[in-house]
């Protein structure tokens, strides 16, 4: 896979994803001399905004946020190919003028008329966007392999199983199901792609990743901050929409698919579908039982005082949207049978960390003496996601001395060390893979629908619950004592990351 040259055309090309992400993951991939030459970067928003004014937008995101410092030969290169176009999405005539906008810059820069449009937008534009380009004749016929059309949707798919059906509807009728890349940035991490790399990589895991050598998986991915600015888009989705329904269910399939008999991106995507499908499903009066969700309190974090969910900007005084979701589920299918999964996420927690630890079963005959103050750990393997990416494997060795004492070391891998700190950001990758026509890394129609079917009898008990306060943990730690006591049922404790 190639990248091949082409437009890449940002609604919304005047807000916070492009400066922060999109722009600065282009220039990198330029600076790594990943770009084709013919390219060309159309930013299209309601802003009024000159091609000059675009640039130096441009340029103060990737001073602000590239994972590379700016170099000025480089991106007075760079810039050269970066454009705007002033649009209400919900003109016909701004559509018009978009193409014809295209098509005067596209022979500058030898593209033939290939285009990508990424939907940087809040999701209530989605359908008049779509409508919008194949009213407007910007998406090439499916079956046409050149110039081609893609389109890139950002997250949320819909709010629900049925909105998300709706969603996918309204671009399956504009667009081929081959001409769609839904993004889950987390498919972009490199270590969430080494998940498939370490187990497919290696003969020696595989044997291992079952029922019958794997004790239990927790999955953590808690971020230190709180809602921050976001509040207007968070209180209406809440930690299980925000994290659960994609991120981490979509980590959970890598880590627990069925081996894919190839890398070709459907064969690895029908191997996510198939997990998915193999989630236990709640009943409504279950989900007590199984998931807990939570709400940041007041507390003293980072050397300060820092306030409760309910008085953050933005928030509503009596809100009941939860910032921290723990949830304990099966997957019932030959390999997984009986092993719980524990998964927990949420805001203002102590810090950001992000891991899938794989706890494997005690021996099956114990030949040291132990005692309580030294118990014989369990061999866990962990992945880490972020920061500090790597994986260490926890084993037992004899302590040195006259007894036989076991003492628990870790194996430790550090992708900082071993590789240097520049792995590519998400974007980059996610980007490339668009360009190339690689749809491994995002999400298909069914997976999405598939992961909110099993999210929506969550949804629908805590929607019926009618509850006016949610359990509460203090800005800065692990979350509320409810969790605690989930895991705790099954014997086992959260581990202390
Ligand atoms: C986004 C969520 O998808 O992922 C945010 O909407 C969250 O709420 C973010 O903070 C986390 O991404 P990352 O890459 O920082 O772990």
């Amino acid at each position: 896979f190639f990248p091949q040259a082409c437009t890449i055309v940002i609604f919304g090309g005047a807000g916070d994803l492009s400066k922060r992400k999109l722009i600065p993951a282009l220039y990198n991939l330029a600076l790594d001399g990943l770009l084709p030459t013919q390219f060309a970067v159309i930013g299209f928003a309601i802003d009024a905004m000159s091609d000059e004014a675009f640039r130096e937008f441009a340029r103060d995101g990737i001073e602000r946020f590239s994972r590379r410092q700016l170099d000025e030969e480089e991106w007075r290169e760079f810039s050269e190919h970066l454009f705007y176009r002033q649009g209400d999405f919900g003109d016909a005539a701004a559509y018009a003028a978009l193409k014809a906008r295209a098509e005067e810059i596209e022979p500058h820069f030898g593209i033939g008329g290939s285009r990508i449009f990424y939907l940087a937008i809040p999701p209530s534009f989605i359908e008049t966007c779509v409508f919008g380009l194949r009213e407007a004749g910007l998406v090439a016929p499916a079956d046409q392999d050149l110039p081609f059309t893609r389109l890139i949707v950002e997250k949320p798919i819909g709010r629900d199983l049925e909105s998300a059906r709706g969603v996918n509807r309204a671009l399956q009728a504009c667009f081929a199901e081959h001409q769609l890349y839904r993004i889950d940035h987390y498919l972009g991490k490199e270590t969430v792609q080494n998940i498939l790399a370490m187990r497919f990589g290696n003969a020696i895991f595989e044997p291992l990743w079952n029922s019958k050598h794997i004790d239990h998986v927790q999955i953590t991915v808690a971020e230190a901050e709180g809602v921050g600015t976001r509040a207007g888009y968070f209180e209406t989705a809440g930690a299980l929409r925000d994290m659960v329904q994609n991120h981490i269910l979509q980590l959970l399939s890598l880590v627990a698919m069925e081996p894919p008999w190839s890398m070709r991106a459907d064969v690895i995507r029908d191997r996510r579908l198939d997990l998915l499908q193999c989630l236990r499903p709640m009943r409504r009066h279950e989900v007590d039982q199984h998931v807990v969700r939570a709400q940041y309190a007041s507390g003293f974090f980072l050397g300060k005082n820092a306030p409760g969910y309910r008085r953050e900007e933005g928030v509503a005084s009596d809100s009941t949207t939860e910032t921290f979701v723990a949830l304990r589920l099966f997957i019932d299918n030959w390999r997984w049978a009986g092993v719980p999964i524990y998964i927990r996420t949420g805001k203002a927690m102590p810090k950001r960390v992000s891991e899938v630890a794989v706890q494997f079963k005690a021996v099956p005959h114990m030949l040291f003496n132990t005692d309580t103050d030294h118990p014989l750990e369990p061999n866990v393997l962990a992945l880490r996601i972020q920061p500090d990416e790597g994986l260490a494997l926890r084993i037992g060795t004899k302590l040195p001395g006259p007894k036989v004492k076991i003492y628990p070391v870790k194996m430790d891998f550090r992708y900082g060390s071993t590789f240097g700190d520049q792995s590519p950001e998400a974007y980059e990758r996610l980007l490339l893979d668009v360009m190339a026509g690689d749809a491994t890394l995002f999400m298909r129609d069914d997976a999405v629908e598939a992961s909110w079917q099993w999210i929506q009898p969550i949804l629908d008990a805590w929607a019926s619950s009618g509850e006016r306060w949610l359990p509460e943990y203090p800005a800065g730690s692990w979350g509320p004592i409810e969790a605690d006591r989930l895991i705790h049922a099954d014997g086992y404790d959260w581990r202390r990351l």
